[in-house]
């Protein structure tokens, strides 16, 4: 698997204390008051899993499921909720947290389900973005790091579903899309 790694673009080290920060400013923030985590299944396992035991607050976590889909901004292929809350958000101050935001389709189309159900607030925390490919006008509250348009993996991102176990973020050499 290492040997299908291009390019290492954020290492352990380079996540790690990028997380610790994250950790902070979210604890500052959301001080004295208690947040639900709403992670976005399945790329923002591995981040979550590291935000939330950087954090003090008291919190709780909850999953949802949105509908995969490729670049089309067709309503018919638009993010569709698959698997929605077990938590009443309503009164609760929500933070989306997720992997990647890449057009923003699916946090954009998160947050209006979210806000819809009369949180206290609404606020997302994003490990990767990619701003070039933005086709709305959502901006995440907090963000890992910014990175150019480039397909990466590891660190719970996938490509066919594979890779997301690496702990590092890095680019595939061209051989892995060629043979698959
Ligand atoms: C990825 C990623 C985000 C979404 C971002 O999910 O996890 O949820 O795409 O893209 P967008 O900003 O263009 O909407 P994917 O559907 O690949 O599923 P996964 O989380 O299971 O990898």
């Amino acid at each position: 698997m290492k040997n299908d790694i291009q390019k290492i673009l954020l290492s352990e080290e380079d996540i790690r204390k990028r997380i610790t920060g994250l950790g902070l400013e979210i604890d500052r923030h959301y001080e004295g008051k208690e947040i639900l985590i709403v992670t976005l299944l399945d790329g923002a396992i591995v981040f979550t899993a590291d935000l939330i035991r950087n954090l003090s607050i008291p919190l709780r976590l909850d999953c949802m499921r949105v509908s995969s889909y490729g670049d089309s901004t067709d309503p018919e292929t638009a993010p569709r909720i698959l698997s929605s809350l077990k938590t009443d958000v309503s009164g609760k101050h929500v933070l989306l947290v997720d992997d990647i935001l890449d057009t923003g389709n699916t946090m954009k189309r998160v947050h209006d389900e979210v806000l819809a159900k009369n949180p206290a607030s609404v606020h997302s925390c994003v490990f990767l973005d990619k701003p070039d490919r933005r086709e709305n006008d959502f901006r995440s509250d907090w963000t890992g790091f910014s990175i150019p348009d480039e397909f990466v993996v590891g660190y719970g991102l996938d490509y066919a579903g594979r890779f997301r176990q690496l702990p590092y973020v890095g680019t595939l050499k061209p051989s892995v899309y060629e043979n698959s």
